[in-house]
């Protein structure tokens, strides 16, 4: 069974400007699927919408929406209008480095806003109308940061903790519908994410491609999906030591690993 046969037509992909989304974006067309594609950026959304069509002849909505804005649901249900999202993919997201103190609450605020409120009210919108169709595809982007409390990115963290928890409670809900959902977490990623945040992609930084890769071979078979092996065995270590010692060594590594040599605190 294709893509299309099994979720439909539509695929709605969030942060399709750049790294990850993108990359879905260029997958997803090319199992032949229409694209809704949402990010602030509007002109490089319009640069692969027409690369897109050229390539695949599949239809596209370029859907420039800031997901911080207390208004983005209104304007995403006007962008999709009645096109049936089959295939959502939960992706916008920015993270940050950094003293929690130090930072700038307005950061932190807007952060809640697109990793975790856009993303469970998109999830819900599109997935109760995949639930009635009986059949349908969510994927939240979740982290290797999201399965241990991570000191200097703490917000960032718990904001991808939740997806991951979004992702795999869902996954139970929706399998009576037929609808297929996934956390997604990836590990450093080399993507415009670092540049975003003042960070690094670390030691063993992973393509978007493999990224996409992992997803796509997973979906539909698990509630959840690390990518990459170094990035698994980083999970798996909390299962064997102390709460604590999980939270010395996130710390200790964040800093050494993961820092960028200038951080920043900005979106
Ligand atoms: N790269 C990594 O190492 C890594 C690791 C684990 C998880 N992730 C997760 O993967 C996802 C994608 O990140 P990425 O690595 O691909 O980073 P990226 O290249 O910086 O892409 C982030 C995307 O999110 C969009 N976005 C950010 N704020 C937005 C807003 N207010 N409204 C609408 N769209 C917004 C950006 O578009 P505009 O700026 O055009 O709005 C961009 O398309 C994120 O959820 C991130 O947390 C990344």
């Amino acid at each position: 069974m294709t893509l299309k046969e099994k979720y439909g037509n539509w695929a709605l992909v969030t942060g399709a400007s750049s790294g990850i989304g993108e990359e879905f974006a260029k997958r997803l067309a090319s199992e032949n699927l229409n694209l809704i594609l949402v990010a602030r950026r509007i002109e490089r959304l319009e640069k692969l919408s027409k690369e897109l069509i050229e390539k695949h002849n599949i239809k596209v909505v370029v859907a420039p929406v800031d997901l911080s804005k207390k208004k983005f649901m209104d304007e995403l249900k006007e962008y999709a209008g009645k096109r049936e999202v089959g295939f959502l993919v939960n992706n916008a997201g920015f993270g940050y480095n950094g003293e929690f103190v130090e930072a700038d609450p307005d950061v932190f605020r807007k952060m809640i806003k697109v990793n975790c409120i856009a993303s469970t009210e998109i999830a819900h919108y599109f997935g109760a109308q995949m639930a009635k169709r009986k059949k349908g595809a969510i994927i939240f982007l979740g982290s290797l940061v999201g399965y241990s409390p991570t000191p200097f990115t703490s917000v960032y963290s718990a904001t991808k903790a939740f997806n991951l928890f979004m992702g795999e409670a869902l996954w139970y809900e929706l399998k009576k519908n037929n609808v297929d959902v996934l956390a997604l977490n990836p590990g450093g990623t080399a993507t415009e994410f670092q540049q975003v945040a003042g960070t690094s992609a670390g030691p063993v930084a992973r393509s978007v491609k493999e990224v996409v890769n992992t997803a796509m071979k997973k979906l539909g078979k698990r509630p959840s999906v690390v990518d990459g092996f170094y990035n698994k065995v980083l999970t798996v270590i909390p299962r064997f030591i102390t709460r604590r010692s999980t939270l010395m060594i996130a710390g200790y590594m964040r800093k050494k690993l993961y820092t960028a040599k200038a951080p920043s605190v900005s979106s």
